[in-house]
């Protein structure tokens, strides 16, 4: 996994650029054609950027990138292939790591492969990255903190998990190992930089991703079906819009301070569910019930959630100058009115 640089410093990571002044550079994203990598590629691309992409679309769809094709190169492969993404991460100035296996679903489902594809991958990644010399933003989770009752919850807490025998807790270790990892080659003085997101929806959502949740309510409000709240609806996650993740993730890749560090990338108004839900049924016009179902009914049996999620986002403020902009309302509209063109 390790191995001596063969090329040069990478520049980029070593010159001053600001995030109003950045000098267009050949970038890889890796899950670019996923809901957030894809909002990240057309990001670059505005920016001027030449962008690659590497994803095995298991998740992704390359109709994401349908508006881009004229200039972003789209590479089908996988990053457990350390080949390709040698090719790809020693093509590239700069590197976003984006591909996982994303969402608690999947994990559930497939843990063994969800599991390998987030350590593994990262770990192909990050090795290319060391050798090729190439400043590299790892994308993480809010997962990370697990079970913690400490809020807002700050990039040096503590972690709180459950037991290795709930899978669910294995998406929240594999990141984190994917954040030991960068921080080891952190500590090699590669560049590298972390951010952790919380809960992104917009335009590409994806019922079967992250943030399913806002994906479903829209889908069944849509449909006149009842809208499915697991448990009693007072847990509550901070629901960032998607421009907000990726201003951020645009801001800690060009921004040299950010170099080493971790970010929380969350909006801090925190929504419970039940109020996501009727909010999302007033927005669409919709008058489809309410159905409180079961955890274990979705998930199987054993699973356990996390009531609260908040971001403590000083540390983004200060350093990235970045503070999510797009109300929940805003967004929610902005979200509604892709689904309506792309659904029917
Ligand atoms: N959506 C969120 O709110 C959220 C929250 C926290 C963290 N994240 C992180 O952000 C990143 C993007 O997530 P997303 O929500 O856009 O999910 P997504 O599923 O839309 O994106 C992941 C992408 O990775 C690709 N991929 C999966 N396995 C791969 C492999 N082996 N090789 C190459 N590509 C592969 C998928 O096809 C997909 O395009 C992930 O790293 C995820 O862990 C997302």
């Amino acid at each position: 996994m390790t191995g001596e640089p063969t090329d040069g410093p990478c520049t980029f990571g070593a010159v001053a650029v600001t995030s109003s002044t950045i000098v267009p550079v050949r970038v890889l994203v890796t899950g670019g054609a996923g809901y957030i990598g894809s909002h990240l590629v057309d990001a670059l691309c505005e920016a001027g950027h030449e962008v690659r992409v590497l994803d095995n679309l298991s998740t992704g769809k390359a109709e994401n990138l349908a508006g881009r094709l004229d200039r972003v190169h789209l590479v089908n492969g996988s990053i457990l292939d350390a080949e390709i993404v040698e090719q790809e991460v020693a093509a590239a100035q700069l590197v976003f790591h984006l591909a996982a296996a994303v969402g608690v679903r999947h994990i559930v489902d497939d843990p063994l492969n969800s599991l390998l594809t987030n350590t593994r991958g990262t770990e192909n990644v990050l090795a290319a990255c060391f050798r090729h010399w190439r400043k590299v933003l790892v994308a993480s989770t809010s997962e990370v903190y697990g079970k913690t009752s400490k809020f807002p919850m700050s990039e040096d807490d503590d972690r709180v998990l459950g037991s290795t025998s709930v899978h669910r807790w294995s998406y929240s270790t594999a990141k984190a190992i994917d954040e030991h990892l960068a921080l080891a080659y952190a500590a090699k003085q590669l560049p590298i930089v972390i951010v952790r997101y919380f809960n992104s929806y917009g335009p590409r959502i994806d019922e079967r991703g992250y943030g399913s949740v806002v994906a479903n309510f829209l889908r069944q409000a849509t449909a006149g079906e009842p809208l499915t709240v697991h448990g009693d609806g007072s847990q509550s996650r901070c629901f960032t819009y998607v421009d907000d993740t990726v201003r951020g993730t645009m801001l800690a890749a060009f921004t040299p301070e950010a170099e080493g560090l971790v970010f929380n990338l969350g909006s801090t108004r925190e929504t419970p569910i039940l109020e996501l839900a009727e909010l999302i049924k007033q927005s669409v016009g919709s008058d489809s019930p309410i159905a409180p179902t079961s955890y274990e009914s979705y998930y199987g049996p054993g699973f356990e959630d996390t009531r609260r999620r908040v971001p403590d986002v000083s540390r983004a403020r200060e350093i990235l100058d970045w503070e999510p902009t797009i109300t929940l309302e805003d967004g929610l509209a902005r979200t509604i009115e892709w689904w309506v063109k792309t659904h029917g």
